[in-house]
């Protein structure tokens, strides 16, 4: 399958309707994806990008189809990774000397994944590729989300190919941002941004500013997963800077795990409260155990403040509360409050774990959090009611 995007350039990549996880077990992909790779056919031919591995064999066969192979004049390598590089050794084994346009960065990380000696050529921002009348020109995005990530827009045609920014996990037919379902696409684009780019928000803002500093007229954006932005592709630019903003919703998540039951009695009379306390705000509740991981870290990305609760275990907390705060610690979440909560039988140390865990993950700590010994009573209820309506009174 290949299909014109606009004048010369046509999208030849793959769609993965299948994956449900991606980066391994990583992340979840409840609606596929898809690799995109571009073929500019002007006086000189470029391919940008190329698929996924396990696709290369179909990708090279598909696009023999499109274009007699030694026609290819340039290859641009915006990013090595897999899901993009993936079928570069396929494609360099039929057309070995061809030049592949990447930064410096990627010269090591593709050299480190396919110990090849390719025929690299390195750019950097404003360097400039003729196709003829129109010209590729290069912007490095360095950790966005890999330091060899780049991204190139071609004149003339004012696109701008972002790679993996500003793209979703998101497998359709349709390929173009207003054909498809838009609560879908929203979903998508917020879940990649909260686990994937959150950690290099400064980055964004900075990248984002710089590449509006150009001044380039800009109609569409095509993105290396998901849909290609063509109508007002600049919505998902302010989404972004919005995002990498410190962003925040009305929403309180309480996130735990429970063994019989009293963690989770807890978190609802917490959100009983909490419901009492402010009548506006968004209370969701999540048991970790039962629940896909980055959806609930996209929830988290959305609130102004989270509970985290956890009954003690061994002087610790359990294996899915302490998985969730290890991912969150690494996602550096800005501006955001939280405190932890449990229940316990002899020890009790679980929210002291839950709050450092917090501190170290830049959360602002409220409190030092509510403990309830065994299950809730009548009295162990009303004080968690009380703490939930204290703990939004105190936001
Ligand atoms: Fe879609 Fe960073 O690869």
């Amino acid at each position: 399958m290949s299909f014109k995007i606009k004048s010369n350039i046509y999208w030849v990549g793959k769609i993965d309707w299948e994956l449900r996880k991606f980066h391994g077990d990583e992340y979840s992909t409840h609606r596929g994806s898809s690799y995109n790779s571009y073929l500019i056919k002007e006086e000189k031919v470029a391919l940008i990008d190329t698929v996924w591995r396990p696709f290369s064999k179909e990708f090279v066969e598909n696009l023999s189809k499109e274009i007699d192979l030694s026609k290819i004049d340039y290859v641009i390598a915006n990013h090595a990774e897999n899901d993009h590089s993936g079928a570069l050794p396929e494609l360099m084994r039929l057309i070995p000397g061809t030049p592949i346009y990447c930064t410096k960065n990627g010269v090591k990380s593709l050299t480190g994944h396919y110990h090849q000696d390719w025929n690299f050529q390195v750019v950097k921002t404003g360097d400039k590729l003729s196709l003829g009348n129109k010209e590729l020109i290069f912007v490095e995005a360095p950790m966005l989300h890999w330091p060899d990530s780049m991204f190139c827009y071609l004149t003339e045609d004012n696109i701008l190919f972002s790679n993996d920014a500003f793209g979703q996990h998101y497998a359709s037919e349709y390929m173009f941002n207003d054909l498809v379902n838009q609560n879908e696409l929203a979903q998508e684009c917020i879940k990649y941004y909260a686990n994937i780019l959150t950690p290099f928000s400064p980055l964004v803002t900075k990248k984002i500013k710089e590449v509006l500093s150009f001044n380039l007229p800009l109609d569409m954006i095509c993105t290396s997963h998901g849909i290609i932005w063509r109508t007002k592709p600049e919505q998902i630019v302010e989404k972004y800077l919005a995002w990498a903003d410190s962003y925040q919703e009305n929403q309180i998540t309480l996130v735990y795990d429970t063994m019989w039951n009293g963690t989770r009695i807890m978190a609802e009379k917490i959100a009983d409260g909490i419901k009492a306390s402010d009548g506006e705000v968004n209370v969701k509740l999540f048991n970790l155990a039962k629940s896909d991981k980055n959806d609930v870290i996209t929830e988290i990305f959305k609130s102004k403040a989270i509970l985290v609760g956890s009954p003690t275990i061994n002087k610790g907390i359990l294996v899915s509360v302490a998985g969730m705060l290890e991912e969150i610690k690494g996602l550096k979440f800005k501006n955001k409050k939280a405190a932890a909560f449990g229940s316990y039988g002899w020890s009790g140390e679980s929210t002291k774990v839950i709050t450092e865990a917090l501190k170290s993950a830049g959360f602002e700590i409220l409190d030092d959090g509510i403990r309830v010994l065994w299950q809730p009573d009548q009295e162990g209820n009303a004080n968690c009611i009380e703490y939930g309506k204290a703990f939004a009174a105190g936001l």
